[in-house]
């Protein structure tokens, strides 16, 4: 059966879609320019410019240079829902990944990263056979041979790449990398594509290039993002819905400082496990292709048909898809406390149910729970280590900000990086002097 609010809910708020991370390298970020602090990192604006110069350099001037840069994004609610066909709650975010652009007579991608200062030559009359490296490199081919097995022939190019969305912080460098990269290369090679079909081919790359088996939250997030908006998004459908950030919140996000990966490990694990479910729970309801069908009490009425683990990884799923659409319905009456108390309960049933919190996690939360102006708080992306989103009244935040900060360092003797940011807008073309 379909999730039981979710008729309703579609009926209510979805509007037809317009045509419509995360596995991250360990390798530490080296930058001419300087980036190691939030406070200190190059704002968008002065981006393109300097990137045109370091392209120029690479490459020699005088080619027909084109900028296109795609933001990363913080979840608000819906973790770990994406790839069982259920609901998520994300928002871009101003902190993006920038690729500069020129075409080449040869059929070699020419790929220099500003922030590991590194070039990479990309062969693409031997695409098909690419393997992956481990590497940030990785991204780029991986997208390359997606959309060559999508049908789109590539041209030949050069490119440089800068991102400012930090690495390994559950903030979804890859999935802006790609997204950048795949607007690019289309670009470059005379093609559109409509966005949901460009967040797909990203994902593809990920899941059969990487081998990180992610959903398509991340994607879709930095393709569709909006100024001021939330995306409510339908994984099953890829449906979705802005919702205006309300006026006067500010999301906060405190970055453990701890990277974690997605390639592989623990990630697929629980992606597996949800599979498990589905298999056992098929046999009792044949009907359900994932664990957005299931509802909490059909799921209570089986508990002893699954084994402990796997009941509690579809517990959280289940629970999780219905935090979302609550949470939706408590946005659009302006009912913060209950988002807040819906917020906690995520951040709990992802550390006892799904097990992907973190000490580190768990702290920042504790740190943010009850200061003045918190609305809520709790971990946000794939887990493991990265960052927390906390809303937090505007007035509050600098209070809120330092306290945070004083309490993890005092605990964990790191200094975390905490990011004010906006809700952005998705995929675009930028111009060198924006
Ligand atoms: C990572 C993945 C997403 C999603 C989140 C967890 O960010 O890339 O697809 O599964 O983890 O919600």
């Amino acid at each position: 059966m379909l999730f039981p609010t979710c008729s309703g809910f579609l009926a209510l708020f979805l509007v037809p879609f317009l045509t419509g991370r995360f596995a991250t390298v360990h390798y530490e970020v080296r930058s001419n320019w300087a980036m190691d602090k939030s406070s200190d990192q190059l704002r968008e604006v002065e981006v393109p410019h300097r990137l045109s110069a370091v392209f120029s350099s690479h490459f020699g001037a005088g080619n027909a240079m084109r900028i296109f840069r795609a933001p990363g994004r913080v979840n608000l609610i819906g973790e770990h829902t994406d790839y069982n066909d259920g609901f998520v709650l994300p928002a871009a975010i101003d902190l993006y990944t920038w690729t500069a652009i020129a075409p080449r007579t040869d059929r070699t991608l020419s790929v220099f990263s500003e922030n590991f200062q590194q070039v990479e030559e990309i062969d693409l009359t031997a695409i098909s056979a690419a393997k992956p490296r481990d590497h940030w490199s990785d991204y780029v081919r991986g997208v390359a041979v997606m959309l060559q097995n999508a049908g789109i022939p590539l041209s030949g190019a050069n490119m440089a790449i800068y991102s400012n969305v930090p690495l390994g912080s559950g903030l979804s460098s890859s999935a802006a990398l790609e997204v950048s990269v795949a607007s690019a290369l289309l670009a470059v090679s005379g093609r559109s594509l409509p966005l949901g079909e460009i967040a797909r081919i990203c994902q593809r790359a990920e899941n059969e290039f990487v081998g990180a088996r992610v959903g398509i939250m991340d994607q879709t997030a930095s393709c569709v993002g909006a100024t001021d908006k939330a995306i409510l998004l339908d994984c099953r459908t890829l449906e979705y819905k802005l919702l205006p950030m309300p006026a006067g919140v500010t999301m906060v996000i405190c970055n453990t400082m701890v990277k974690h990966e997605h390639s592989g490990g623990e990630y697929n694990d629980r992606r597996a496990q949800c599979e498990e479910g589905v298999r056992i729970l098929r046999k009792i309801y044949p009907q359900i292709k994932a664990l957005r069908d299931v509802s909490l009490a059909e799921l209570e009425a089986h508990r002893r048909d699954l084994p402990e683990l796997i009941y509690r990884r579809c517990h959280h799923v289940v629970s999780e898809d219905e935090r979302v659409l609550k949470t939706v319905s408590a946005w659009q009456s302006g009912n913060w406390t209950e988002i807040g108390r819906l917020m906690a309960e995520s951040h709990l049933s992802l550390k006892r149910d799904y097990e992907v919190s973190s000490r580190e996690l768990d702290l920042l939360v504790e740190a943010a729970t009850g200061r003045p102006g918190v609305i809520g708080t709790r971990m946000t992306g794939g887990g493991f280590g990265g960052c927390t989103i906390n809303l937090v009244e505007s007035a509050n935040v600098a209070d809120f900000t330092a306290a945070v900060r004083a309490a993890y360092t005092k605990a964990v003797h790191v200094d975390p990086e905490i990011y004010v940011t906006t809700a952005g807008a998705g995929v675009s073309e930028v111009n060198e002097n924006d």
